[in-house]
Order: C-alpha cells, then structure tokens, then sequence
C-alpha cells in the first residue's frame, strides 16, 4: 500500500456526532475542502436523527450516503459518552455499576461498531478512503492510575473493534483505512468538568486516582 496516497477528489465526506465539539468543527473543515464535492454531518439532533446505539437509525444513514451517490472517501465516527444522565467517570472500583458500564459501551465501542458495520460495504474497493473513529489515549494498556473504568474500557473495546474491521476492509478495497484517532485535550461538553487544570497536573505526573475524577489522557 502507498501509505502517501492522497484521497481522490470528487467524493463524499461524511460524519457522526456532527453536533458535537470535534464532530462539528471537523464537519465545517470539511466543507471547505475542495477534495469533497459533499458532506453528510449526522447527529442525533438532526435528519434523519442518527443515535449511533440504534442499528436502524444507522442502517438509515448508510442508506442516505447510498442516495447521494458519491463514493464515500472520508467517514469520521465523532461520537462519544463519558459522563451525563448522572453518570461520572469511575474513581474506583466501588463505584463500578453494570447499567452505567453499559452505557459506556453501547455508545463509545457499540455505536461505532454498528457504523462500521453499515458504512464499510459503501467505502469504494479502489482508490484511498479513510474510516476513523475518536478513540483517547485514556484506553491505552499502560495505564497505571486507575479510574474512568467505563471510558478507558470502552474505547479500548473501540480499539479492537476498528482494528478487526480494518484487517477485513484492507482485503476488499487495498488503500482504505480504518483507525482509531486520538484528538488530544479539546474543550467540550465531554471533557469540561474535567479540564487539564489542576487534576489534569496530577495526572501528567502519574498521581493516583483521589479527590475530582481525573481527566481522560486523550
Ligand atoms: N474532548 C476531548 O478532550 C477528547 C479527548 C479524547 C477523546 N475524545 C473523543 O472525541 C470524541 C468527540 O468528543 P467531543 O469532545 O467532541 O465531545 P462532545 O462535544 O460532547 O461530542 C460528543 C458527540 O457524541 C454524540 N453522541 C453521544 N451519544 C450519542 C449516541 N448515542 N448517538 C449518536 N451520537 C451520540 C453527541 O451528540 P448529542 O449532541 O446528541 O449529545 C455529540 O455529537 C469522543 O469520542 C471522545 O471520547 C475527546
């Protein structure tokens, strides 16, 4: 594979969790670049209402980029969950609960499975696409402070998923890629309240998990 390759142009950007901090600003970057000729921003707020949990709201986004008849050469999963409906982050494991884990799941590794699952068939066999889902270096094996069971858990099972799906795509369409991205810290809903102040310095020095939840390593 040409690792170099540049996308070819003429085709079709498309992104989830457009509503968000990183989907929206990648959506309106993508506007402006002339490799695309058009872009689908999809949220949940908007039409059609995609919630990525929701194998037929997919199905029905993968059959809207269908309808524009465009080869998709650029599919950015944005979505994410780390805390909200009076669910934190984990300080320990005593606060380990299985409906919240399962939340975290359903929407940071489910939804983007089901997504893949939808839009690799439409990713063209020839011709550099790029698939990439926000994944956060919170899930990385070496992590040794503890905490934030639920994110770092779930986009570690992200991980897996996208790379499994890549060793597949990679034998029908050879210049595609699948991968996960890590976006660093960006100031959004997800990580407000947990900003790279204070704790985010405790963090850096690897102290262990006390007092306000620690911030995700992005
Ligand atoms: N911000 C950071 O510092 C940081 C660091 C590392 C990784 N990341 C990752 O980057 C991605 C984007 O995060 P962000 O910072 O841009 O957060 P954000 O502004 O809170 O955006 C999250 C997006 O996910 C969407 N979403 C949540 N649940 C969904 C569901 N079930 N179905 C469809 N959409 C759903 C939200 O839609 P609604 O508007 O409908 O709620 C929103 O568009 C996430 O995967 C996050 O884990 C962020």
């Amino acid at each position: 594979m040409d690792h170099a390759a540049p996308l070819p142009t003429g085709g079709l950007a498309v992104v989830f969790g457009a509503s968000g901090a990183i989907g929206g600003a990648i959506a309106e970057r993508l506007r402006v670049d002339p490799r695309f000729a058009d872009v689908l921003a999809f949220s949940r707020s908007g039409t059609p209402s995609v919630d990525v949990t929701d194998e037929a709201a997919v199905a029905e986004a993968a059959e809207a980029i269908k309808t524009r008849g465009l080869a998709p050469r650029l599919v950015v999963v944005a979505t994410g969950f780390l805390h909200g409906a009076g669910q934190q982050p984990e300080k320990t494991w005593r606060h380990l609960d299985g409906a919240a884990l399962a939340r975290s799941f359903a929407v940071n590794a489910i939804g983007p499975a089901l997504v893949l699952k939808h839009v690799l068939p439409l990713v063209p066999r020839d011709g550099r696409s790029v698939v990439a889902a926000l994944s956060a270096r919170a899930a990385s094996s070496e992590n040794t402070l503890g905490g934030w069971y639920g994110y770092r858990a779930s986009k570690a099972a992200l991980n897996q998923l996208v790379r499994s799906a890549a060793a597949e795509l990679c034998r029908r369409s050879k210049e595609a890629v699948c991968v996960t991205l890590y976006p660093g810290h960006v100031e959004s809903d997800l990580s407000a309240p947990f900003g790279v102040g204070a704790v985010g310095a405790a963090h850096d020095r690897g102290a262990p998990l006390t007092g306000p939840a620690a911030p995700p390593r992005s």
